[in-house]
């Protein structure tokens, strides 16, 4: 009996690792997850009930709080309002915490300690004071850069977590799969990237978890440690690493990953006619060196250094607004290719004679490395690249974007839609409340336009939106706002970082958003504490409008099952 037994678990077992490395398609949750759930709703109950809303563990509303995209002023923001929320007794009444782009860089680090939630005076400290020895970045570069789907991720990731962040963690997503609940669940959102361009609404949205990786959309997941392995028509093939949290960052908050070889285009070659393919290989090269060019300075604090660096980007600037218009003009169409070629080549040399130029020393070093590696493959403009696991997929609904590529190229959702809605509506999570605090820059309610678009585009529900509100409120927004759901779609509350509250009228609030730009040099300590403090106030003046809506989700929870019951 004994041995029968033992047979038998262990052919159930073989069964469910077979099962485990395949696609899961399911309009349901994964059981990694439901068991999370079940464990944090526990926890929700006894925040609840502190609150005043006693309830039971099944009656408990579920609540997502977003996170944002919007650089620094995200990451830093989203340390911000959680800890009000705990300070409040209200972190623990939510489920999930949901994140895209920049929100992304602090809830990585965050999620590095099992008990985050507990402890978020330590991880607002550490946003101002650590640092990162640079010798283990190099070394991380080196290796990484071996790998045969090496990209443009990699050196961003690399970039955002030790340059901007100061933190540095190499462990992997599906190592949380295990924690109990303490934190609120964290899902991630990407998007594939050439869907993203030419493909349905369904191939777009990727979402990652500590247990699950995959299409919001179309149904279709792999366990988070097989994103990047090799699938063939739904089943694994050949098993690939995973990524670590450096990497996975590049992917969530590579916002340049989408812009355009032309961002800069030199007067003398401004005609259309000019821009063949040979000219946008050469203007691709220039744009994509000035991109990590500036990234890299956006962290450098050695005067010394800067000064080089603005020596190279003045070179760069020059060899490409030179006017060759005399030298093309004879030229036919090889020629003409061969020409930009030399002169893309040119480029590099003025990149790589500079960096032989730098005091010997770790910079040196580091940017030396970062040359030899980047160089090629910048001219490709190759991001995200991994594996794909719906590969050959026989699935109708796989479209053909998916089913046709044997890479996935996954970029930051912030292109698509800058808060993780997607995530978060429909039937599958059955979501009651979202917190939605907002860091993003640009038109203030974009990011809840853009959801709406979305939702109706995969008909899910979301509120209704007052247009006539956004128009006239965007330029000086209030400090709380609610949407109002009606039993399918969810309530959103919506709390944008600078406000009628905390700015005297529109020029001051257009100042701070110009003051807290996304794309500039890493932030002060000053700025950072500036950052944090105004996000704690401004979720603080909110507390209210939250603890009504959370009753207001409980009692809606109520009536659901109250309905699945009878
Ligand atoms: C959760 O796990 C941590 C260790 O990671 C432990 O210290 C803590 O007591 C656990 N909490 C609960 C509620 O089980
Ligand atoms: C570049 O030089 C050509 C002549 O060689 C001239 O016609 C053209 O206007 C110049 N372009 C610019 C932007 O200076
Ligand atoms: C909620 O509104 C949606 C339209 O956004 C509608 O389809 C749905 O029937 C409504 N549900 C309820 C319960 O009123």
């Amino acid at each position: 009996m004994a041995v029968l037994s033992a047979a038998l678990a262990c052919a159930l077992s073989s069964m469910e690792s077979s099962q485990q490395k395949r696609v899961r398609t399911s309009a349901a949750l994964c059981a990694g997850e439901q068991e999370y759930l079940l464990q944090r709703k526990q926890v929700a109950a006894q925040a609840l009930s502190a609150l005043g809303f006693s309830c039971s563990a099944e009656e408990v509303p579920h609540v997502a709080m977003l996170g944002s995209g919007g650089g620094q002023r995200a990451a830093v923001s989203l340390v911000g309002s959680l800890s009000q929320l705990a300070q409040d007794g209200l972190l623990d009444a939510v489920l999930y915490l949901g994140g895209v782009s920049g929100s992304t860089w602090s809830m990585a680090p965050l999620y590095s300690d099992p008990e985050w939630s507990t402890r978020l005076d330590l991880h607002m400290a550490s946003l101002l004071r650590s640092q990162v020895d640079h010798s283990v970045v190099l070394s991380w570069f080196k290796e990484t850069a071996q790998r045969e789907d090496f990209s443009l991720t990699d050196a961003w990731g690399a970039l955002t977590s030790a340059g901007i962040m100061k933190q540095w963690d190499t462990r992997k997503l599906s190592e949380e799969a295990n924690r109990n609940a303490t934190n609120p669940y964290p899902i991630y959102g990407a998007i594939e990237k050439f869907c993203f361009n030419n493909g349905p609404v369904q191939g777009k949205w990727l979402e990652l978890s500590p247990h699950e990786a995959g299409f919001t959309e179309l149904d279709m997941f792999v366990d988070t440690s097989l994103l990047g392995s090799s699938f063939r028509g739904g089943a694994l093939v050949e098993q690939k690493p995973e990524m670590d949290m450096i990497q996975l960052q590049g992917i969530l908050g590579c916002a340049p990953a989408n812009e355009k070889m032309e961002d800069y285009i030199p007067a003398w070659l401004n005609e259309p006619a000019d821009l063949d393919r040979a000219a946008r290989e050469y203007l691709l090269s220039y744009n994509g060196i000035t991109t990590f060019i500036n990234m890299t300075k956006s962290y450098v604090t050695d005067d010394v250094v800067l000064r080089r660096i603005e020596e190279l980007q003045a070179r760069l600037h020059e060899h490409i607004n030179q006017n060759k218009s005399a030298v093309l003009e004879s030229q036919n169409p090889e020629q003409r290719e061969q020409q930009f070629k030399q002169w893309t080549v040119e480029l590099w040399t003025v990149v790589q004679d500079w960096s032989q130029t730098l005091p010997d020393g770790p910079t040196k070093l580091h940017v030396s490395l970062l040359v030899q590696k980047l160089l090629p493959i910048i001219v490709k403009w190759e991001w995200g690249t991994v594996k794909n696991f719906l590969y050959k997929s026989e699935e109708e609904s796989v479209p053909e974007c998916l089913s046709s590529a044997e890479h996935l190229h996954l970029v930051d959702a912030g292109m698509l839609v800058n808060v993780g809605y997607p995530s978060f509506l429909g039937p599958r999570r059955d979501i009651d409340l979202l917190i939605a605090p907002e860091y993003s820059a640009g038109d203030m309610f974009e990011t809840l336009t853009l959801a709406r678009d979305y939702a109706a585009q995969v008909q899910k529900p979301f509120p209704t939106l007052d247009d006539r509100v956004l128009q006239e409120e965007k330029d000086w927004p209030r400090d709380c706002y609610v949407f109002e759901g009606n039993g399918t779609a969810p309530t959103i509350v919506f709390m944008p970082l600078f406000n009628r509250n905390n700015c005297k009228d529109a020029a001051e609030w257009a100042q701070r958003m110009d003051q807290f730009a996304t794309f500039q040099k890493s932030f002060s300590p000053d700025m950072i504490q500036f950052l944090m403090d105004t996000a704690k106030a401004n979720t603080r003046s909110c507390k209210e409008t939250l603890l009504r809506e959370i009753g207001k989700a409980l009692q809606r929870r109520r009536d659901k099952l109250s309905q699945t019951k009878q």
